[in-house]
């Protein structure tokens, strides 16, 4: 019996051992609220952490749950876990708190390891019972908690990990920093040699003012002339802006040149004169998110300095536009603003820090570029200061006098004319058909920008009335929402915009804005350019032209970028390969000469290919790639082509069949 059960143990030692040393490794459960949260990125706010027994309890369709971590999106936690972590627990949903929900989308949870999906929730809804979550993550050094929208636009609305938690056998796991995103500066110099940027094709009015400053880099003095400029039109060969007057309707095909000690370049330019004006998007600086109710006539004189200096006029920026605060206010923090709105000819009134409205457009005039205002059909604009309703005619033809080029109208406290909504559309189109119809009175091309936040479909209709319409709500200072944006004027509008009539998801808000950093990635801030250009959108820098550095320059000031912005044909870029994910896709666009400028975009958080593949006949397989960003040709490829795309990255390139290759890039 004895030599029976000694047989026994032996036999039963090998496997006894594992559940003995397995005993000896004692594995603790950590939970997620224990790590450094402040390192949490998130769009809107910072996470909220519940414990047992406090007064609100986190509740997912219902369900309470002990403790847990609320987020919102865009939101991403790294974790080290140093190889020490057995599994990850949780249970994920909307939570039931729905106070603060300014709009809604589908969201979807995500678990990384180490760069590959461990799980994900698909789309949640508020109201769809939580999801749980238990999965071995034995082995993987970094894990990436993440919650993104699975809908359109980005929501307020608070995501549960509810009661999340590792069980460790190992070392703690720590929250650690995303990888750092090195702002590296792609453009290469404008080269020495003179060369005309810019648009191809310009539209005015018969009788109208005409002003245009040929945008060209290049070693000054550059010296410029043009060929077949149609009479009435003078052209100033030192500086290279052309002015005078056009009579007569038409479209004239003129070649300018420019020439300096390094070399010549032509261009084809073709001045259409007729009813209709911004043939290509807009673009220009507007001073809002710099400047808001500290505007003066000072800073927009220096911003015009500014845009002539530092290579942005010789790209393509021509407006230069004063936002909301220049009028009198009844009551507003700045004494200097405060005053009669209006004097005794119902003239609306500049407060003190315009002393001299005309002087300060013809201060930008001269320089070639043009100047923008800002107003509002209701009484009182968005800052509280004082606009046109009820003078509207008045303010067009005061507008005009003063010699301003632009005028972006927002809808701010219209309300106040027509009462609580909801309303009409002919209510919420009118005081832009009116401005619209006022404006084109004017002898003089004001180009008009619609704010109204998207109101009534504005895509719809908004060309009958201006040249732009803002197509949403205002992007703000938090704004890496600015990939879902894009995402959502391709998808949804993107064919309404046109020569002539733009969507305007709101201006450029890289580099430095309002006292600080904007915050975005360097690899964000040019994938807000790369989509604002192929969608393409008026293109507005909004950021403090006092604290342009090298690095948002090259992002605002790549001519090969730019004309995809600029294109004559004004396509608006097209999506595809996106799934409910959104994380990566294609956008293309069609530009004039046959090719195509897409953008490979990889919304997600870690480096992934995103291949382009063309379609078409045998001749067309084979494609020329170039690197816009780079200004370098890749070389031939077949069929397809495929990169690695940083996170949130564009990849920006153009593609084209030989031969076009050939005659446009030289
Ligand atoms: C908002 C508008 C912003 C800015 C602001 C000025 O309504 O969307 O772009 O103009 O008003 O108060």
């Amino acid at each position: 019996m004895k030599a029976y059960i000694l047989c026994l143990r032996l036999i039963l030692i090998p496997f006894l051992l594992p559940v003995i040393g397995a005993a000896q490794k004692t594995v603790k459960t950590f939970p997620l609220s224990s790590l450094d949260l402040s390192k949490m990125k998130q769009t809107y706010g910072v996470p909220r952490v519940y414990h047992r027994g406090d007064e609100k309890q986190m509740t997912i369709a219902k369900k309470t749950f002990g403790y847990g971590v609320g987020t919102r999106i865009k939101s991403a936690l790294w974790i080290d876990l140093a190889r020490g972590a057995d599994r990850f627990i949780a249970d994920v949903g909307v939570d039931d708190d729905t106070t603060n929900i300014v709009f809604f989308t589908k969201q979807n949870f995500k678990v990384i390891g180490d760069g590959k999906k461990l799980w994900e929730s698909g789309p949640m809804d508020l109201g769809d019972p939580s999801k749980h979550i238990d999965i071995d993550i034995r082995g993987i050094d970094t894990l990436v908690l993440t919650v993104v929208n699975a809908g359109d636009l980005s929501s307020y609305v608070q995501m549960d990990w509810a009661e999340p938690r590792f069980m460790i056998s190992g070392k703690d796991p720590v929250a650690i920093s995303a990888p750092e995103d090195k702002a590296v500066i792609l453009t290469p110099k404008p080269r020495p040699v003179a060369q005309i940027n810019g648009p191809k094709v310009y539209g005015c009015r018969p009788g109208s003012p005409f002003l245009y400053r040929i945008p060209a880099t290049g070693t000054r003095p550059i010296r410029f002339s043009a060929k077949r400029l149609p009479a009435g039109l003078t052209l100033d060969d030192q500086t290279g802006i052309i002015t005078g007057t056009l009579k007569k309707r038409g479209d004239y095909k003129v070649v300018l040149k420019a020439q300096n000690a390094a070399g010549t370049d032509t261009r084809a330019f073709t001045i259409s004169c007729g009813d209709k004006l911004a043939l290509t998007p807009p673009m220009g600086w507007n001073d809002w998110y710099t400047h808001f109710d500290n505007i003066t006539d000072q800073k927009m004189r220096k911003a015009a300095d500014l845009m002539e200096q530092n290579g942005m006029a010789d790209v393509g920026y021509q407006y230069v536009n004063i936002d909301d605060c220049w009028m009198n206010a009844t009551a507003v923090r700045h004494p200097g603003r405060v005053g009669p709105l209006r004097n005794a000819a119902g003239d609306i009134q500049p407060n003190s820090y315009f002393p001299d409205m005309k002087g300060m457009t013809d201060y930008i005039h001269a320089k070639g570029l043009k100047a923008g205002i800002y107003s509002s059909p209701g009484p009182t604009t968005c800052g509280g200061y004082g606009a046109s309703a009820g003078h509207e005619e008045q303010d067009a033809r005061q507008f005009a006098n003063w010699g301003f080029d632009f005028l972006k109208y927002d809808w701010c406290s219209y309300s106040e004319v027509i009462g609580p909504g909801p309303y009409t559309s002919e209510q919420m189109q009118k005081p832009f058909r009116d401005m619209g119809k006022y404006l084109k009175e004017q002898q003089r091309d004001i180009i008009f920008n619609l704010c109204q936040y998207g109101m009534d479909s504005v895509w719809r209709w908004g060309a009958e009335a201006g040249h732009s319409w803002r197509t949403g709500a205002d992007l703000g200072l938090d704004i890496d929402i600015f990939y879902d944006v894009a995402i959502k004027n391709a998808l949804e509008y993107g064919s309404w915009s046109k020569p002539g009539g733009w969507n305007d998801p709101d201006y450029l808000q890289i580099g430095f804005l309002s006292n600080a950093p904007c915050k975005l990635s360097p690899t964000e801030q040019y994938s807000f350019m790369s989509l604002w250009c192929l969608l393409p959108s008026p293109l507005f820098y909004s950021g403090d032209m006092e604290k342009l550095d090298d690095f948002t320059l090259n992002i605002l000031c790549n001519p090969e970028v730019i004309e995809v912005n600029q294109d004559r044909l004004g396509k608006p870029g097209i999506i595809s390969g996106i799934d409910s994910t959104k994380e990566t896709f294609v956008m293309v666009k069609e530009l004039e000469d046959g090719s195509k400028a897409v953008g490979l975009c990889n919304q997600g958080l870690f480096p992934t290919e995103v291949t382009y593949k063309w379609a078409g006949d045998k001749k067309s397989k084979r494609q020329a790639v170039r690197d816009l960003w780079r200004q370098q040709d890749k070389g031939i490829f077949q069929n397809e082509f495929t990169t690695t795309v940083p996170a949130r990255g564009v990849a920006l390139i153009k593609v084209s069949n030989q031969q076009a290759q050939l005659i446009c890039c030289h």
